[in-house]
């Protein structure tokens, strides 16, 4: 782009344009800044509103799920999610999430048996995996392998109807941790564990990652509850990079299978769910304590990134990491583990907590910062960490999905754009060019 081209696309006028003979309407939530709605902005001023990234734009209303950045807070339909991690079983938030209200004892039941009766996959489901190479990453296993799904399901797939549409989602929640386990198991060569109907949602998870059929596995109690919190911390905010995804899939009509396979696509990415991953490499590339101030001298110096750290959203230390945080010495307690990683991190935090770097910008742990040492005690491989982020964040998605069919103002989502390329010129014939 020349000088001249930026100089003309300087600002010209101001907001004074908001200022319509009848201004636009201002829309109250519940909670949280209201919006002005735009929607007849075009129509009234013949002009686009620009806001690459979100940062100033709601996408839709939404029931579920709401953070306040500067508080720290997460609530799930309205309940502290610490509070939920602390009491709730991973299927009650599941429910809480789909329906609005936490469950008594039967609905819970019943819930529960309801996934469970779509845990297998079809039989000829097992082929697929064989296309893959042994080590391929198993976000791409995920991403495959669930699109994949709409060819195997066709009784589920009409989204006109709302029984379809439920059936769908359960069978994303249910069959979403079978093949997360068979890839993992495609990946180290053992045979592939079925699901046992007998356990809860994720001990049955446990158990096909982690048995084989040619020895007594034992599930522990620890690591199960410890999987459960780490779900529930996960299941839905509210309208991230990859739920923003799911929801612009299934504005177009696609059905659910391809929209969370999209949503897996965004999930993918290391400033989104692939942070996790990337935080444990970061802290093994550290090399102990001692290269913890060099480190976070790059980070100041904008040549690295301090992975776990940061949020769109929270300029306060984030809710979820504060429960991890509490966890992570609990679960390797309890474990008997000790890992020299944990010491890293904690020191990495407090250093730069005290940095003018983190403090200006606001910067505190993410989700993200001390998950990734919990699943390592449990001896979960780094790349199927943003694996276990996608089985939670599963429930959360269905049920912006299911929301968002439901909602007499969603349209296919068509965002506009400022053009900035060339204006219409003749076409050059080949020899002449
Ligand atoms: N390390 C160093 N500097 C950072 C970091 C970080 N982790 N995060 C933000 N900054 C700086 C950034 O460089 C910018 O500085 P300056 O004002 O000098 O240009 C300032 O802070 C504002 O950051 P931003 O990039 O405008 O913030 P954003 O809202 O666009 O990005 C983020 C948010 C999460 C992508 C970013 O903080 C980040 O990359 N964090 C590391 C990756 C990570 O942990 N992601 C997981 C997020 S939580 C789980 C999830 O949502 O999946």
């Amino acid at each position: 782009m020349t000088e001249n081209n930026c100089e003309e696309r300087k600002p010209k006028k101001s907001i004074e344009l908001l200022q319509k003979e009848n201004g636009f309407d201002v829309l109250e939530g519940t909670l949280g800044p209201s919006v002005v709605d735009i929607r007849s902005f075009y129509k009234e001023t013949g002009m686009f509103t620009y806001d690459p990234g979100f940062l100033s734009t709601a996408s839709c209303e939404s029931a579920i799920t709401f953070i306040d950045g500067d508080e720290g807070k997460l609530l799930y339909r309205g309940y502290d999610v610490k509070e939920l991690a602390r009491n709730c079983r991973f299927m009650e938030v599941a429910y809480l999430l789909l329906f609005g209200d936490l469950p008594n004892n039967s609905k819970s039941q019943d819930f529960s048996n309801e996934i469970k009766s779509h845990t297998l996959l079809h039989e000829q489901f097992r082929n697929f995996f064989s296309g893959f190479r042994r080590d391929a990453h198993p976000m791409a296993i995920m991403v495959a392998g669930v699109g994949a799904l709409s060819a195997f399901y066709h009784d589920s797939l009409d989204m006109n109807n709302p029984e379809h549409r439920l059936r769908s989602c359960y069978r994303l929640i249910a069959k979403i941790p079978t093949i997360s386990a068979m890839a993992y198991k495609y990946s180290i060569g053992q045979p592939f564990v079925y699901p046992k109907n007998n356990l809860d949602y994720t001990s049955n998870f446990i158990q096909m990652m982690f048995s084989h059929p040619a020895e007594q596995y034992e599930i522990d109690p620890i690591m199960a509850r410890a999987l459960d919190q780490i779900f529930i911390l996960h299941a839905d905010h509210e309208q991230n990079a990859s739920t923003s995804t799911v929801r612009l899939a299934g504005s177009t009509g696609a059905n659910p299978f391809a929209c969370i396979s999209a949503g897996i696509s965004a999930l993918w990415g290391p400033s989104h769910g692939g942070a996790n991953e990337a935080v444990l490499r970061m802290l093994q590339k550290i090399e102990g304590k001692e290269g913890i101030r060099t480190f976070v001298d790059k980070v100041k110096n904008k040549k690295e990134r301090l992975m776990g750290f940061g949020h769109r959203v929270y300029k306060n230390y984030d809710p979820r990491a504060e429960v991890l945080k509490e966890s992570v010495h609990e679960i390797l307690a309890k474990l008997g583990i000790e890992d020299p990683l944990l010491e890293v991190a904690m020191e990495l935090e407090r250093l730069a907590l005290e940095e003018d770097y983190f403090i200006e910008r606001k910067l505190y742990p993410n989700v993200d910062f001390y998950s990734g040492i919990i699943l390592r005690a449990m001896n979960v491989p780094t790349s199927m960490f943003t694996v276990f982020f996608c089985l939670a964040r599963t429930v959360g998605w269905v049920a912006q999905w299911l929301e968002m069919i439901d909602d007499p103002d969603m349209r296919i989502g068509r965002p506009r754009q400022l053009y900035i390329g060339p204006a219409e010129r003749p076409f050059i014939k080949m020899n002449d060019r």
